[in-house]
């Protein structure tokens, strides 16, 4: 067995996800309506999301099956390498083995399409024509456009109006897969119509395009919502990264001591990252770090409290590490990371301090994107740079540590963000206490 680039056969593509709400030390705190402020049931999920996903949403099974034709698909790409980065090692000069999963081959160029398909699938079964979605960079929006192609349902997507501009080509591909694309806020919904009343310069804010694209899906009777993170079914079915990478570890010998993943609303952490929680709650040593932008710190410097999932109210209100629902990051890079919340998982589970955090400004990133892309090749998505910069520091303590982190997507439609970079015009930004403090004032009164 080759140590340095471990593939596994297409039957060792996962049969199961894997629900690690079946693991949590401590359950989690409940969703509520954003209504009544009352825990939520499964009947009012129902206007936008299937029943099948509902229950998913729901569920304390540990282990839920794959569909066969779910399963099928994923032959497309899957398993994804895991690949031993020996030349950034020697960069590095460091004794630390640094390996990163690679779910950038998959079509769509992220590990977003893990849940898209899985998602279209459910909804073409409940009789769904159209889904509705938000996406930031893109990487969400494109996943879903191809996977809604392959089941045969239209997409419209409500796509961050700064990403809108700043990722043209992100856009051509969800045109190709047959998306239609709304920059966001638009025109096209009331909630969207509200935002440009009070700023029609808004660059837009994940928290509002999912507000549009909840409304959209609220108010046909044909649509239904679709959201690519955040969500226990979401990090349920990314669960397929970690699986297949506690197999290629173990099938080489190795016990991993680092795992590391960026976040946005948390799914790509979480499906890498928690099938090894057993190994976490047994081996106190091993530790998991969730890195976040400082424009957007919502794990490092936001609260742990209840709070809205998007700007118009209109989704649940869950307990999570939030900026406030109307605070809108500056237009970094890295779309995909700029949203006020996280995931309840991966909130409840920092709350546990069962994992880390840690936040870093785009041209530290930006750097360890450039000493990855000339050492390993690969050319990261902003996003992705995140979790590098995290696993170049962590191997910089030359401890001989096992380091693994989630490489989530390629960076071949952010080529204007890199210029920008090696140009020196990237700014940095840190997000400012006053903003926070202003912003959690909102927070809607619970309990
Ligand atoms: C390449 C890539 N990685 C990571 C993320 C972060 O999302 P999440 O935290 O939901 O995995 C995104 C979001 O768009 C992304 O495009």
């Amino acid at each position: 067995m080759d140590k340095e680039r471990v593939d596994l056969p297409l039957n060792e593509i996962p049969a199961s996800w894997y629900n690690v709400l079946a693991d949590l030390p401590k359950p989690l705190p409940p969703p509520l309506h954003p209504g009544t402020g009352q825990p939520l049931v499964a009947a009012d999920l129902a206007p936008i999301f299937p029943m099948a996903l509902i229950e998913q949403e729901m569920s304390p099974e540990r282990w839920i099956p794959i569909p066969e034709e779910v399963r099928a698909l994923y032959k497309i790409w899957r398993p994804t390498p895991l690949i031993r980065a020996v030349r950034l090692e020697k960069a590095l000069k460091t004794s630390c083995r640094i390996y990163f999963k690679n779910e950038s081959v998959s079509p769509a160029g992220s590990h977003k399409l893990n849940t898209a398909l899985a998602q279209a699938y459910y909804n073409k079964l409940a009789g769904v024509r159209r889904l509705c979605t938000e996406t930031g960079a893109g990487q969400w929006g494109s996943a879903l456009a191809f996977a809604t192609q392959v089941f045969g349902l239209e997409c419209t997507i409500y796509m961050v109006k700064s990403s809108y501009r700043q990722k043209p080509y992100r856009r051509s591909l969800m045109h190709i897969w047959g998306g239609k694309v709304y920059a966001s806020p638009s025109r096209h919904t009331k909630s969207g119509r509200a935002v440009l009343a009070a700023d029609p310069k808004s660059p837009g804010s994940l928290g509002i395009a999912i507000s549009e694209a909840v409304e959209d899906a609220a108010t046909h009777d044909d649509a239904k919502y679709s959201l690519g993170s955040v969500l226990n079914h979401v990090i349920l079915h990314q669960s397929v990264i970690g699986l297949e990478t506690k197999r290629q570890l173990e099938l080489i010998g190795e016990r991993p001591d680092v795992l590391i993943g960026c976040v946005g609303g948390g799914s790509n952490f979480g499906g890498f990252s928690l099938p090894f929680l057993p190994d976490k709650l047994s081996r106190p040593d091993l530790r998991l770090i969730a890195v976040e932008p400082s424009a957007c710190p919502s794990l490092t410097k936001g609260v742990y409290a209840y709070d809205y999932g998007d700007t118009a109210k209109l989704a649940p209100i869950v307990k999570m590490y939030t900026l406030g629902h109307t605070f809108v990051p500056e237009g970094i890079h890295a779309g995909g990371l700029r949203y006020h919340g996280t995931a309840p998982i991966v909130a409840h589970l920092a709350n546990l301090k069962i994992i880390e955090a840690k936040a870093y400004t785009q041209n530290a990133v930006f750097e360890g994107a450039l000493q990855f892309a000339r050492t390993e090749g690969f050319i990261p998505a902003p996003e992705t740079a995140h979790a590098i910069r995290a696993a170049i520091d962590e191997a910089r303590k030359d401890d001989g540590k096992c380091i693994v982190f989630n490489y989530s997507g390629h960076g071949h439609f952010d080529m204007s963000a890199y210029d920008d970079h090696l140009a020196g015009k990237l700014e940095d930004y840190e997000h400012p206490e006053e903003k926070i403090a202003e912003a959690l004032q909102h927070l809607p009164k619970v309990g």
